[in-house]
């Protein structure tokens, strides 16, 4: 296993819409490999592969977080067929948004359809904390990430806090 080099913003690779897997071969297993030790090493509670680095729709979270043992799910070509309610998510925070965090409004509950990592068919329903997950990670296989999701001027200071690292560089 091999620990991958997050992309991070302003980097243009995160703005690209993910491509849907069309074949789970050796490859893509060896890197949902090296997804699941990156996102451990980090630590974070979910990774998308357009974070790595790869154009794959395919998506790693941890079922239980807070749990010592992990409970990793992949998610290939999840698509969010449904929400439900909202909710505030509380100092969300992104690896690929270092030193950062915010609320962000999202969906209380959702609905997401994929397949899973032998290419069987998944349909899960999540609140609470993994549907935010879920939400955000769905998210990065768009191009989005949460600081679209808040205030123009929350987002503004972050930009400008990382124009002025960029300069400092
Ligand atoms: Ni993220």
């Amino acid at each position: 296993m091999e620990v991958l080099q997050i992309v991070t913003y302003p980097d243009k690779f995160l703005r690209q819409p993910a491509k849907a897997v069309e074949n789970i071969d050796g490859k893509l297993q060896k890197l949902i490999k090296n997804m699941a030790a990156t996102m451990y090493q980090a630590p974070g509670v979910g990774l998308a592969a357009i974070q790595v680095g790869s154009d794959k729709s395919l998506i790693i979270y941890d079922e239980l977080p807070n749990d010592e043992k992990h409970c990793l799910k992949v998610l290939i070509n999840p698509k969010i067929i449904a929400t439900e309610g909202s909710v505030l998510s509380e100092n969300e925070g992104c690896l690929s948004v270092p030193d950062f965090r915010a609320d962000v409004k999202r969906a209380a509950a959702v609905l997401v359809e994929g397949v899973d990592q032998d290419g069987k068919p998944v349909r899960i329903e999540r609140d609470d904390f993994l549907a935010v997950v879920l939400q955000h990670e769905i998210d990065h296989l768009n191009g989005t990430l949460f600081i679209d999701r808040i205030s123009a001027l929350k987002r503004e200071i972050y930009k400008r806090r990382i124009r002025k690292q960029l300069k400092s560089k």
